[in-house]
C-alpha cells in the first residue's frame, strides 16, 4: 500500500464552475457546512498542496505544511515566505520530491486546487470529495477539470477510476452534498 494517501476536495457549481469569469471562488459557492467539512479535514490532513492562487486563508493555515505549486523554481525549494512551505515545479521534481523536501512520508495528502493542480493528480486520487452546490450555475466559470464543461467533473472521476460512494449533505436548503469518489482496489 502506498504511504501517501492523496484526497482532493472542491466545491463547484452545477455546471461544474469552481469560481466564476474572472476567477474569483463567488460568495454562491461558500456555504457554512462545506467549509466546516473542508476545514476538518484540512485539519487532518498531513500536506496540503495547492497551485499558487488556492491558498485556503483559514485560521490553522499557518500551522499547515503545503507544498505550492509554481514556476518560479526548476524543480523544488523552500518558500522564503513560509517555513511550513515547499515550491515544487513538477516539470523539474516528482511529487515524491517535493512531499519529502515537505518532510511528509506517509499519511494524508490533500489537493486543495486549482484546475490544473486537481487534473494533475487524476490518476492517483484515492479519494475525490466533489461538493455541489445544484442551484447555483457559472457560465464561462473556471471548470475544476480541463475536461469540463464538455464533460461532467463525475464523467471524469469516473473515467480515471473512481466510482462515487454515499453522499452527505452538506446544506440542506440549498441541496448542498459531498460526495466521496473512490479507487476501486
Ligand atoms: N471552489 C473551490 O473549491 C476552489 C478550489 C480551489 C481554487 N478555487 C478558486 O480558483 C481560483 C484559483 O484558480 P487558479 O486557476 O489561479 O489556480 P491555482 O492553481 O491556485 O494557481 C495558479 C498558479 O499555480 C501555479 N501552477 C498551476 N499549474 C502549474 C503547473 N502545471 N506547473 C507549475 N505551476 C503551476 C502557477 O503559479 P506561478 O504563477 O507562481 O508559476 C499558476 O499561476 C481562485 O479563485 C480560487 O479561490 C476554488
Amino acid at each position: 500500500m502506498p504511504a501517501l494517501r492523496i484526497e482532493g476536495y472542491v466545491i463547484v457549481s452545477a455546471d461544474g464552475m469552481l469560481a466564476d469569469a474572472s476567477h474569483v471562488m463567488p460568495d454562491a459557492l461558500k456555504f457554512e457546512g462545506d467549509k466546516q467539512f473542508f476545514t476538518e479535514a484540512l485539519d487532518r490532513a498531513d500536506l496540503i498542496v495547492h497551485g499558487r492562487h488556492s491558498y485556503e486563508d483559514q485560521p490553522n493555515s499557518p500551522l499547515r505544511q503545503r507544498v505550492i505549486v509554481t514556476r518560479t523554481v526548476a524543480g523544488i525549494g523552500p518558500d522564503p515566505s513560509n517555513p511550513k512551505a515547499t515550491l515544487w515545479n513538477p516539470a523539474g521534481a516528482s511529487f515524491e520530491a517535493a512531499s519529502d523536501h515537505a518532510g511528509v512520508r506517509a499519511g494524508t495528502v490533500a489537493i486543495i486546487g486549482g484546475p490544473n493542480v486537481f487534473d494533475m493528480f487524476l490518476d492517483r486520487y484515492d479519494t475525490f470529495w466533489l461538493s455541489q452546490v445544484p442551484c447555483v450555475r457559472l457560465a464561462g466559470g473556471e471548470a475544476v477539470f480541463s475536461g469540463v464543461p464538455d464533460q461532467t467533473p463525475q464523467e471524469i472521476l469516473a473515467r480515471h477510476g473512481l466510482k462515487a460512494g454515499q453522499s452527505l449533505i452538506l446544506d440542506a436548503a440549498n441541496g448542498v452534498s459531498v460526495t466521496p469518489w473512490r479507487r476501486s482496489p
